[in-house]
């Protein structure tokens, strides 16, 4: 199994050519449905695939307009922005939901890796979208669903390079 190399190879990409072909889209989307999730309930998770420049520059703006650095482009010129959604029924259970749609955002960071093209987590800019009903709305989720991440996903002149990690990088405990 290649599954190490590709963990030490992913890393995020934050210059993208622009293109995106449909065959990387959908390997990338298989790798998101492949996600395990809280008791199964897959139908509760829902991926928007959005490819207008002009939605992603609001996303962008938004995401700007939160932070007060009107210098930032969070979607870093992407093609395509993969969000992820669900309800978040019980917030002292907040942590399923946000967990699965993170689970799902790695997996498909993961296979971007595969198959060699870019890919970044994006948290900040979704924040953004959130503090923007307005934006939100235009978005067409389904009902109840709050945007909780989402990937970007591209071609890149990037390249990919297996990294060393270093094994104290996070720390351990062992107990017993
Ligand atoms: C929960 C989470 C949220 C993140 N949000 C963002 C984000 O909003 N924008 C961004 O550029 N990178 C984001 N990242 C990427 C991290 O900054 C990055 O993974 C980390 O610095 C390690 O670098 P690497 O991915 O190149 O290995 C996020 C990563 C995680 C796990």
């Amino acid at each position: 199994m290649e599954t190490l190399k590709a963990m030490k190879t992913r890393k995020s990409t934050r210059s993208y050519t622009g293109s995106l072909s449909e065959a990387d889209l959908q390997a990338v989307l298989i790798a998101g449905e492949a996600a395990p999730i809280g008791m199964g309930k897959y139908e509760e998770m829902h991926m928007t695939v959005i490819r207008d420049q002009e939605l992603m520059n609001e996303i962008n703006a938004s995401a700007a307009a939160f932070f007060k650095n009107p210098e930032m482009v969070p979607l870093y010129g992407a093609p395509c922005l993969i969000l992820i959604s669900t309800k978040i029924e019980n917030p002292a259970m907040g942590n399923v939901p946000f967990s699965d749609a993170a689970v799902m955002a790695e997996n498909m960071t993961l296979m971007a890796t595969d198959i060699g093209i870019g890919s970044c987590l994006i948290w900040g800019a979704i924040a953004g979208l959130n503090s923007n009903p307005a934006l939100v709305e235009k978005l067409g989720l389904p009902e109840g669903h709050t945007p909780c991440c989402g990937v970007v996903v591209g071609d890149t002149t990037e390249s990919f390079v297996e990294r060393d990690i270093p094994e104290d990088r996070i720390t351990v405990s062992y107990i017993g």
